[in-house]
């Protein structure tokens, strides 16, 4: 809506004279009747479908269910393409272009004529990208995620996506799977459409968005292929149009109230650490109050309640049909651990929309009395000399015996430095090395990768060691696990400590005191910083250039400096 309670559309389709006439012959060409510029809502489908995205291919289907929404509501439903990001192909990473896909998606949603958009989104980064683009432009904005894949079913097991790559490679290494075996397996784990089946990045963020108030109940869990989908997508399409109606947009549904609610949901799920980096990311431009000090505090009291891989056994198939997040939210609520108050898309306090979510299956979804992991094992917040500005730690995906830790450092300047010695059965390591891996923040990288997770020496795993502390400034995949230190900020590449560790140091880690300690002299650091020389930037032209001159830190969310707060959807000039 404008300043004056008029549908922002208007401005455009309602115009008489030549501007007028422009704007709607050419739509025309499309073959719609005139009565499409009477007045009714114009609600954008932001799709990030692509065969690039495989996550994101049945997008196109997501979308035709959602026009049948939005023409039953009496509004007039147009699709656009926005950037879509797949997680598995683009390289360095694709989170070197989720804030792309957040600017990119920001500039159409306010530069063409709408009312309200529907964000349909799948793999990792574009349900933040979207999300964050929403936030700024602040239009009314219902988010419909892709869902996840089918379970994957290999040799009579469940196999999740990206956990089951890490096991099949430690495997692979160790001996015990052969390459016909792992390409056999490929196909049996990826066997339908959808995102991630495990409890990985996309199952979060799309959980985050419905703990968020931003999709309508069970979004985040019906798989791609199921029939309620579609159905959901549909309903969606006729939401949107309420929400124009109503003029209820991102900026009051996406609180305070909501982050806590999303952050305690994350804990009670076992999410990935990435939802610490959007969510702060997406607070920025929504100017909500958030530090990465919050997801430490606001999570001690929850307890895992969710079984599903890389923490527990199951996956988002069996989530779905044990009563998806719904149940999970109702659990907090009963616990008074969920801001029941805080309006979502449907209209509704999201403590009313779940109050009565039934639980068909308590295996999968666990209650507060009885949970799969106790409070305070979600992820963790550390500081100290070696993280200043913070680093996180998922706590459930690592081995207890590694929470406290204290080990002589491993230094390798990347990944591949790693690789290049990481088989040799000579290398100087032992189950008690930290293995330090860093450049890979987002300057450093760029864009911070997830790499951090490095499989373990070969010589280890031949010895049978499955987990090693791991220190980086990069990120895991939601799928990943281990006892691996996340999003070290500063990153090396920014003059962050972690450039100044050197092999053979002392690190001692302790998770349950939230620190993370280089057992290094202040002098002695002094004197290393002193010597140390910024690397060579990567890139002289184009976004990467721009990425790297205005990226923020991880403990901010890695968002660019520029693209933090929100512009608003007002375009006050005519394009003719
Ligand atoms: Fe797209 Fe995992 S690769 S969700």
């Amino acid at each position: 809506m404008t300043a004056n309670g008029e549908l922002r559309s208007a401005q455009w389709f309602g115009a008489t004279g030549r501007t007028g006439m422009a704007h709607r012959s050419w739509m025309r060409s499309q073959g719609f009747t005139p009565e499409v510029f009477d007045g009714r809502p114009v609600i954008g489908i932001a799709t990030t479908w692509s065969e690039l995205a495989p996550c994101n291919v049945h997008l196109q289907r997501v979308a035709e269910s959602v026009k049948r929404g939005v023409w039953q509501a009496g509004g007039f439903p147009l699709e656009f393409p926005a950037m879509a990001l797949g997680e598995t192909l683009l390289r360095p990473t694709a989170m070197l272009y989720r804030n792309l896909l957040a600017m990119e998606a920001e500039e159409l949603m306010r530069a063409n004529p709408l009312d309200g958009v529907v964000l349909l989104s799948g793999c990792d980064k574009t349900t933040p990208g979207l999300l964050m683009a929403a936030a700024s432009v602040d239009l009314p904005a219902v988010m419909v995620t892709g869902g996840p894949m089918l379970n994957g079913k290999y040799r009579g097991t469940d196999v999740g996506s990206g956990t089951a790559v890490w096991r099949f490679e430690e495997d692979l290494v160790a001996g015990r799977m052969t390459q016909e075996e792992c390409v056999f397996a490929e196909g049996c784990m990826a066997r339908s459409n959808g995102h991630c089946m495990t409890m990985g990045t996309a199952s979060t963020m799309a959980s985050m968005a419905e703990a968020l108030g931003m999709q309508l109940p069970y979004s985040a869990t019906w798989p791609a292929v199921d029939a309620r989908r579609y159905e959901t997508a549909q309903r969606a399409g006729q939401v949107i149009v309420d929400l124009v109606r109503q003029d209820l947009r991102p900026s009051a549904i996406m609180t305070r109230a909501a982050f806590e609610n999303a952050i305690r949901v994350n804990a009670a799920i076992g999410g990935s650490t990435n939802a610490v980096i959007h969510l702060l990311a997406l607070a920025g431009r929504l100017g909500v109050p958030l530090s990465l000090d919050d997801f430490d505090v606001l999570a001690r009291d929850v307890p895992t309640l969710v079984n599903l891989q890389p923490n527990g056994q199951y996956l988002m198939e069996d989530f779905c049909y044990a009563g998806g997040l719904p149940a999970v939210m109702r659990e907090l609520a009963e616990a008074g651990l969920l801001n029941a108050e805080a309006i979502t898309v449907t209209g509704s306090g999201i403590g009313a929309n779940v109050a009565d979510a039934p639980c068909w299956n308590r295996e999968v979804i666990k209650t507060m009395a009885e949970p799969l992991q106790p409070a305070g094992t979600g992820t963790a917040v550390l500081r100290g000399n070696l993280a200043p500005g913070g680093a996180v730690i998922k706590q459930s995906a690592s081995s207890p015996h590694l929470l406290k830790h204290r080990g002589r450092a491993l230094v390798f300047d990347s990944p591949a430095d790693y690789y290049a010695v990481s088989n040799d059965p000579e290398l100087d390591v032992d189950e008690d090395t930290v293995l330090v891996i860093r450049y890979c923040g987002p300057r450093g990288y760029p864009g911070m990768p997830e790499v951090s997770n490095v499989a373990l020496p070969k010589k280890l795993l031949l010895r049978g060691v499955r987990d090693m502390v791991r220190i980086c400034d990069g990120r895991m995949s939601g799928t990943a696990y281990g006892t691996v230190v996340l999003h070290v900020a500063p990153e090396a590449a920014a003059g962050g400590p972690l450039a100044l560790v050197r092999t053979g140091d002392w690190i001692t880690l302790d998770v349950p005191d939230r620190t993370l300690t280089l057992e290094v002299s202040a002098e002695e650091l002094a004197e290393r910083q002193a010597a140390w020389s910024l690397p060579a930037p990567h890139a002289s032209r184009g976004w990467t250039r721009l990425y790297c001159e205005h990226v923020l830190q991880a403990d901010s969310g890695a968002d660019l400096d520029f693209l933090v707060g929100a512009s608003g959807h007002e375009v006050p000039r005519e394009s003719h």
